[in-house]
């Protein structure tokens, strides 16, 4: 700066003539178009014949929505809010971007609507960006082979249908038989691992996203949680963008080489959304009323999910999306699609779920494509013959029920499944370390339960949780440094269950 006030304001002028110099002039155009008709959450619009396909259009108040239908003449827009006060006449205009969200780990510990806007009452979003929320999916050359394991934390999955970082698992069932709780369980079991959680709830009971966010407060880690909730009473465009809205949200740790896993409860509800929308922009409906697209839209959604290579940062985003079947129909349109789009399912059967069986996982039916090569060699070691004993177990259990065929390796067949199907259950909110499950699956399976009552081994398995580190520290220590256990190990580990179930095995005379 100078002290003469001439030069001073000589300089002022300059730097005003070159931005005005630099300013453009002329006429500018922008273009209008108005809403025909409104209703059920859907804008008919007029006379924005460039609005492209997923185009943000702001309405005059400040509300938005997207185009989602493109005509000869009209534009379709899924509104983003609910559409109290929006006529016919009203102005629309293109903004020329797509829709976004904000992301980062502002959004971690936080309970967010599909637009990143706080439903938890703890001030604004603090977030790195903002990015669309529809993107392309990583390319064949940039991801890797899923190698490294997702621990759920639930026995039954992790012995017999493994999940692998990367992985797309379908969880499906009718309702209440467990879905949501197997779901919020393995984020629940994150706690011990480096994954960060999302949570997405479309158009669910509020009771259920309420007692999803409970237990993870309760059990697991919030903040490296962040839940997103789009609610049935949210408008239908809301709904509509929940599950991309999520996975953008948890894009942004898999690409700068964090680990996310992202839950989506539930696609059936979200594919409900879409066929609304669909029939109110009078697409043309196929299959059960569904559009066409229906298939299309989950398969980029979860193609997305990705483990990437070691250019692109070693990242990796698991995708646990939820389907809800009627009567256990899995060959209804949704279940089928998704069931073809995704790596394996979990499939949880009413049946078992009244009998008692806790995850209710349908062993025969479930299945996991890439994960097996992701478990830690000792687990597998432990569980090689149980899904197989398992299986001959419950088909003999169904002749025997008629009674009769009682030779003694029936017997030993029977107590052994027995024995596996009760550890097999568990309750909800307490997954299990990975020592832990080799400790119970080898006391299973290497015969050492056959003596407990079966009504014993909820015991058991409260003795392995709270003593198996005392008990084989070297055996635990292997497992959990090198997921292996050598001779010396195994023997340790061995030894150790013995006399754990010795001391809660009655005295054979207290049997008679
Ligand atoms: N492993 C389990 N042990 C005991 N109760 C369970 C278990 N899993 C689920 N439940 C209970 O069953 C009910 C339905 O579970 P939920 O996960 O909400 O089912 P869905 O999502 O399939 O509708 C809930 O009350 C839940 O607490
Ligand atoms: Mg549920």
């Amino acid at each position: 700066m100078t002290d003469d006030p001439e030069a001073f304001a000589a300089g002022w002028a300059e730097a005003a003539r070159s931005r005005v110099a630099a300013a453009k002039v002329g006429p500018q155009t922008r273009q209008i178009g108005r809403v025909e008709e409104v209703a059920d959450g859907i804008a008919m619009i007029s006379g924005l014949p460039e609005a492209r396909l997923d185009e943000l259009l702001a309405f005059a108040d400040g509300r938005f929505g997207f185009a989602q239908v493109l005509e000869e003449d009209r534009v379709g827009c899924v509104l983003l809010d609910d559409l109290s006060g929006i006529e016919a006449g009203d102005v629309v205009s293109g903004t020329g971007d797509v829709v976004r969200v904000p992301v980062g780990e502002g959004l971690l510990g936080r309970v967010v609507d599909p637009l990143g806007r706080p439903l938890d009452g703890k001030g604004p979003i603090a977030a790195e960006t903002r990015m669309p929320i529809e993107r392309p999916a990583p390319a064949i050359v940039e991801r890797d082979a899923v190698t490294r394991p997702v621990q759920t934390g639930i026995l039954v999955l992790d012995t017999l249908f493994a999940l692998g970082r990367g992985q797309r698992e379908l969880i499906i069932g009718d309702r209440a038989t467990g879905k949501t709780t197997v779901a919020i369980d393995a984020i629940i079991s994150q706690t011990a691992s480096d994954i960060i959680s999302v949570y997405v709830a479309i158009g669910q009971k509020s009771a259920s996203t309420r007692r999803a966010i409970e237990a993870i407060r309760a059990h697991g880690v919030p903040e490296r949680t962040i839940v997103v909730v789009a609610s049935p009473a949210d408008a239908p465009g809301l709904q509509w963008i929940a599950p991309f809205a999520g996975f953008t949200m948890a894009e942004y740790f898999r690409d700068r080489g964090q680990h996310a896993l992202v839950v989506l409860d539930d696609l059936s509800k979200h594919a409900a959304t879409h066929r609304e929308i669909a029939l109110l922009t009078r697409q043309s409906p196929g299959r059960e009323a569904y559009p066409g697209d229906v298939f299309y839209l989950h398969a980029r959604l979860l193609e997305r999910a990705a483990m990437l290579s070691a250019e692109m940062g070693g990242g990796s985003l698991t995708a646990l999306p939820i389907a809800e079947t009627d009567a256990g129909n899995l060959s209804a349109y949704i279940p089928t699609n998704l069931i073809s789009i995704t790596d394996g399912q979990i499939v949880l059967d009413s049946r078992l779920f009244n009998e008692g069986q806790k995850p209710a996982v349908d062993v025969g039916t479930s299945v996991s494509r890439v994960g097996g090569k992701t478990q830690a060699h000792a687990l597998r070691e432990a569980a090689e013959t149980m899904r197989l004993d398992y299986a001959q177990f419950l088909e003999l259990e169904m002749f025997t029920r008629f009674g009769g065929l009682s030779d003694q390796r029936v017997k030993a067949r029977l107590t052994r499944g027995e024995r596996i199907r009760a550890i097999l259950s568990q309750r909800p909110y307490h997954p299990f370390r990975l020592v832990e499950e080799v400790a119970l699956v080898t006391a299973v399976q290497a015969g050492l339960a056959d003596a407990l009552p079966a009504e014993k081994i909820g015991d058991l398995r409260q003795a392995i949780a709270g003593g198996i580190d005392r008990a084989a520290p070297e055996a635990v220590r292997q497992i959990e440094a090198e997921g292996t256990l050598d001779e010396a190990g195994h023997k340790a580990l061995r030894d150790a269950l013995a006399v754990m179930i010795g001391r809660s095995a009655p005295p054979p005379e207290a049997d008679r």
